[in-house]
């Protein structure tokens, strides 16, 4: 299906994250991805589930996750009754560089290399399966790389057969607090690191509990400049 992207951002500009959901899967249903870290983005799965339409939804495993998310993960694939597609690093990429530059090469000469291999070639790979992709980016989490984000643009990566991959950010709008009151009102299960401190939450050796009066964003790669705190998940 071809979609005229500056008509659907016209029409989803300003609009809830349910209906920017029911949008996606309504035009295209499970060629349309949920793209689920093990944080409060489990808001999207909740939404997706509430439409009543069928979704899909991957989760990258890096191999460095905390073990409460990777608990969480599966507690979330039982709660809804999903499939959650787990997505591994390719294993010769993520061995040669484990050997060439051992296991925490990262707080050294920064996380691009790591993410790199771990997170963004795997997202590459498994983009190709799909037409769409929904995020749970939102614009405050980070002002200075996320504070123009649109609800829906089209992706740098391609999609399903190298063509163009639409993305769709439900919560760009939304607060930290609007997503956590959604959470709660509808008694959604979260990740229990969230109890213990932790806001944002990625890698284990990347994340650490947020610390008084520190935007949400310092907790990740917190010994790196504020402008290089994004993965190149999202470009
Ligand atoms: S990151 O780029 O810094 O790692 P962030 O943690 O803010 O991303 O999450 C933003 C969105 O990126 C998440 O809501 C999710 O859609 C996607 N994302 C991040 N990490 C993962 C992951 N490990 N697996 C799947 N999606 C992810
Ligand atoms: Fe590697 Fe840290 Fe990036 Fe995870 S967040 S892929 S451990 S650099």
């Amino acid at each position: 299906m071809d979609v005229n992207l500056e008509e659907l951002k016209t029409e989803l500009r300003g609009k809830s994250p349910t209906t920017i959901m029911e949008k996606a899967l309504s035009l295209y249903g499970e060629e349309c991805v949920i793209s689920f870290s093990g944080a409060e983005d489990v808001a999207l799965i909740e939404m997706a589930a509430q439409t009543g339409k069928p979704f899909s939804v991957f989760s990258l495993d890096t191999g460095r996750l905390h073990p409460e998310t990777y608990r969480f993960i599966d507690r979330v694939r039982k709660h809804y009754g999903i499939t959650i597609r787990i997505i591994s690093p390719d294993r010769k990429e993520l061995e040669a560089f484990s050997e060439e530059k051992g296991l925490y090469s990262f707080m050294e000469d920064g996380h691009r290399e790591c993410c790199q291999v771990r997170k963004v070639n795997p997202l590459k790979r498994v983009l190709g399966d799909y037409k769409a992709w929904i995020t749970g980016q939102r614009k405050d989490q980070n002002p200075s790389t996320r504070g123009d984000l649109d609800p829906v643009q089209e992706d740098s990566f391609t999609g399903l057969n190298g063509e163009k991959l639409i993305k769709f950010n439900p919560l760009a709008d939304w607060s930290q607090e609007k997503v956590w009151k959604f959470i709660r009102s509808w008694d959604v299960p979260y990740n229990e690191l969230h109890d213990k401190g932790y806001i944002s939450i990625g890698c284990e050796p990347c994340t650490r509990p947020q610390q008084p009066g520190e935007h949400e964003r310092a907790s990740r790669w917190w010994w790196e400049e504020g402008t290089k705190r994004e993965c190149g998940l999202h470009k």
